[in-house]
Formats: C-alpha cells, sequence, structure tokens
C-alpha cells in the first residue's frame, strides 16, 4: 500500500486548479441509463470512484469510454443487458445505489445489492427505498439484494423525504424524469451536485423546476435523448485547497472555484482571518500573518457547512489560536481523523458528536494512518503545517476522491511525495 511523505513548514505560491466534482459524477453516470442514446460527461474527475462506477455500468451493459485521458466520458446505455448490480462493486462504493432508480424507471426492474455501512456510519438507503414505493415500485429485500419492480411503470407522486438525504434525493428524482405524471418532492437536498443533476437531466429532455431549493416539481416524459453535460467543479476539493494556504501559511489561487459553491465554508474560513479573494479565474487564498483564530462549526445540509469539509477543518483548527468547537450533525462515526490528528500533537477532545480543538502552536510530523477519505487529506493538510516529516498511510483512500495530490500540492511549492508499497 502507498503512503505519502510530507515535509512542513514552506509556505505555499501559486495556482491549483480544481477538478469535476466527484459526487456529481457519480450520480450523472448512472443518468445515462436513463436513455438509449449517448450521454458524454465533460469536466469528468479521474479517480478511482469514477473507475468502480464505470465498472458496475459496464456490467450492466452500458459502454462506457474514457476520452482525453479520463476528463471525457462517452456512455452509451443502448443495450442494457444486465439488471443486477452485484455486491462486489457495491461493497467497494455506496454510491452504486444510483442505478437503482435509472434502470427501474428505464427497464422497469431492477436487483441492486444494498451497499452496506462504511467507516463513517450505517448509511442506511432506506429513504431511496421508500421514495421508490411512493412512486409505485414494489420492492423486496432478499440475500442482501433489493428486487424493485414497476411492472406498470413509475406514476409521479408527492414525496416528502423524512430527513434531507443528497443520495435518496438524486435516486428518486433520476426515476421520477420517466414516471407518468406529475412528481413533487418535498424537503429535498440542495446540493450544487443535484442541480448539476437536474440540469443535465434538463439537456435530456427532462421537465425538471426547483432545484437546488427543497421542493423540486418534475413532470414525467415518455423518453430522454442523448446530451454532453460539463461537470461541475468539485466544492469539497475546492474547499480543501483553500485550506492549504491557511493552514501552511502563503497564497494559492483555486482555478475553477466559485465562491456559490462554497459560501458557508468560505464564511467560515474568513472568520478565522485568512483573506479570500473572488478572482478572474477562480478564488484565491491568502495568510498573510501568523497562526489563524479559532471558529466553530456545525455540519448541516448545503448550504450549511458541508460535512465532507469538516476533517479538512479540524486540521486547520488544530493549529488555531484558541477552542474551536466542531459539531459533526450528519453522520454518527466523522472523527476518525481526530486520534491520527493527536498523534502529531493535536489538543482534540471527542465526546459524541462534537470535537473540541484547543490549537497548539506547532504539530509535530509523525507516521499517521488514514481512515477514510476525508480524513486521508486533513492528514495531508496537518503535515503541511507539522514540524519534520508526516507520513500518511493508506493512501487508496486518498485515490477515492482526490486526483493528482501530490503534483497539485508540490506544485504551489509544498515538500510532498508519495512512496509506492509502503
Ligand atoms: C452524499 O452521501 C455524498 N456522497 C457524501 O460524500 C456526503 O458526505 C453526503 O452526501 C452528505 O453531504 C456522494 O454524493 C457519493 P445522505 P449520501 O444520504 O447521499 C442518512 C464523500 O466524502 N440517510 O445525504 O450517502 C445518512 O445515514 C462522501 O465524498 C438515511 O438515514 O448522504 C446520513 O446520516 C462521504 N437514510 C444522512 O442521512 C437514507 O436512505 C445524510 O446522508 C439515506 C441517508
Amino acid at each position: 500500500m502507498d503512503s505519502i511523505l510530507v515535509r512542513g513548514g514552506t509556505e505555499l505560491a501559486g495556482e491549483i486548479p480544481i477538478a469535476g466534482a466527484k459526487n456529481a459524477c457519480l450520480t450523472l453516470m448512472p443518468a445515462t441509463l436513463l436513455s438509449d442514446e449517448p450521454l458524454t460527461l465533460t469536466n469528468a474527475p479521474r479517480l478511482s470512484d469514477i473507475r468502480t462506477m464505470t465498472q458496475l455500468l459496464a456490467s450492466l451493459g452500458a459502454e462506457v469510454t474514457q476520452l482525453q485521458d479520463g476528463q471525457v466520458l462517452a456512455m452509451s446505455s443502448h443495450d442494457i443487458n444486465n439488471l443486477t448490480a452485484d455486491y462486489d462493486i457495491v461493497r467497494k462504493m455506496r454510491a452504486s445505489i444510483l442505478v437503482l432508480g435509472p434502470l427501474l424507471a428505464r427497464c422497469g426492474r431492477a436487483v441492486v445489492s444494498l451497499p452496506g455501512g462504511c467507516a463513517i456510519g450505517a448509511r442506511p438507503v432506506d429513504l431511496h427505498l421508500k421514495g421508490l414505493e411512493a412512486l409505485g415500485a414494489t420492492l423486496d429485500l432478499k440475500d442482501g439484494y433489493v428486487h424493485a419492480e414497476a411492472k406498470a411503470g413509475l406514476k409521479g407522486a408527492v414525496f416528502e423525504f423524512p430527513l434531507v438525504s443528497v443520495g435518496a434525493t438524486e435516486n428518486i428524482l433520476m426515476a421520477a424524469v420517466l414516471a407518468k405524471g406529475t412528481t413533487v418532492l418535498k424537503n429535498a437536498a440542495r446540493e450544487p451536485e443535484i442541480v448539476d443533476l437536474a440540469q443535465c437531466l434538463r439537456r435530456m429532455g427532462a421537465q425538471i423546476e426547483g432545484e437546488g431549493t427543497s421542493e423540486i416539481t418534475i413532470q414525467g416524459v415518455d423518453r430522454l435523448h442523448g446530451a454532453t453535460h460539463p461537470v461541475v467543479p468539485d466544492r469539497i476539493e475546492l474547499g480543501t485547497y483553500m485550506l492549504a494556504p491557511a493552514i501552511a501559511g502563503g497564497s494559492v489561487e483555486c482555478l475553477g472555484g466559485r465562491m456559490e459553491l462554497v459560501s458557508s465554508f468560505a464564511e467560515k474560513l474568513a472568520a478565522t482571518g485568512v483573506e479570500i479573494e473572488e478572482t478572474a479565474k477562480g478564488l484565491k487564498v491568502t495568510r498573510k500573518n501568523g497562526r489563524v483564530r479559532s471558529v466553530d462549526v456545525e455540519t448541516a445540509p448545503f448550504p450549511g457547512f458541508p460535512t465532507d469539509l469538516q476533517a479538512q477543518m479540524m486540521a486547520l483548527m488544530c493549529t488555531a489560536d484558541g477552542v474551536s468547537v466542531l459539531e459533526e450533525r450528519i453522520f454518527e462515526n466523522r472523527f476518525m481523523h481526530a486520534p491520527e490528528l493527536m498523534r502529531m500533537g493535536a489538543s482534540i477532545d471527542v465526546s459524541g458528536g462534537t470535537a473540541t480543538v484547543t490549537g497548539v502552536e506547532k504539530l509535530k510530523g509523525a507516521p499517521v494512518m488514514a481512515t477514510d477519505l476525508r480524513a486521508s487529506v486533513s492528514l495531508i493538510l496537518a503535515g503541511l503545517a507539522a514540524e519534520g516529516e508526516t507520513r500518511v498511510s493508506r493512501v487508496y483512500h486518498l485515490d477515492r476522491g482526490y486526483e493528482h495530490v501530490v503534483r497539485k500540492l508540490s506544485g504551489v511549492g509544498a515538500s510532498i511525495e508519495r512512496v509506492h508499497g509502503e
């Protein structure tokens, strides 16, 4: 397994290009199942999760061709010849559940393995299933698989999500575009990835209104045609690299970054004392003088502070002047980076969904272990500020969601390298 070595203490300067959003691409790719005409995605990120989704779609009979070094995904689902999403693929990536709604809408049947939990929580999919039942699907759970049927096709309905769920909103939105009649989704998630999905489906001929608000209305249509769609920039990668100059000092311009994708996060980051400037090319973050100030953070569905940036923000708070209280309100076990940060000299007290961080002058480099995708990059950020060398092991977690981390950070002056097979 590879490790990443970081030697802290260098101020950063330069530009980092922001890639297309992993979490948008993982819902845009299953959308190809809704049409027998080609769907092409541009600005796609080169990540292992995208390769896993490619494998899953291919197992269903779809064709996915990676062009321009993976930045373009040319997909065609003209010949779907398998309606079963196998456990072997689904267990590797929970987002596989997002083929359920499109398969059901297009083919009237689908068998999808339950994804199971992951390191950050149980992550049930009950809301996905309740939403599909509301559209008239019948669902049976057998041997860990969801057997879904909609013999007479799906029918539009009004469905209120009991709690905000990004994936469930995406799954039901995709199912509803081919349902007969009108569907109204209430308490829908408002993430930019859902807005991106709705814009892509509209390009394919879907009739959708209200995406980005908590109420989305869909008029079902008989079929969707092909389209080409650019994947929205990755707001989590953007936030991660905005934190790099904040923690290491210096100034970094994140190319392609858009303020509306990260406004709550940017507000919090600015409150720590760093400067954030909207430029013609993206967002520029500069930390001129010494330590940043502590701020309190509470994660929430968009437009609140993203849970996917909580671990990275904690790394910054470990070096801040003061005490910061971080409340993780979305997932039940998303502080696994805390013990690893403490190995670097951080002072963190975790109690349930609350982590209290007392900033220290300097972190010390140490061997640490990545436990999940966002925890892995928070350890790299901490390494940028630490004295000496930090070795982050199990970086396969990182490859799921961040392309070319070493190239991007060394491009702005960080002392970072990937060590194979450690
Ligand atoms: C998406 O996961 C993202 N993944 C996650 O990013 C992100 O953390 C999460 O949304 C929240 O923003 C992708 O888009 C592929 P949810 P998702 O359904 O859809 C509970 C990353 O690091 N829930 O909004 O699975 C659930 O347990 C990943 O890129 C149910 O109870 O998240 C959680 O507590 C990590 N029943 C809360 O809702 C359900 O049927 C929010 O989950 C579904 C969810």
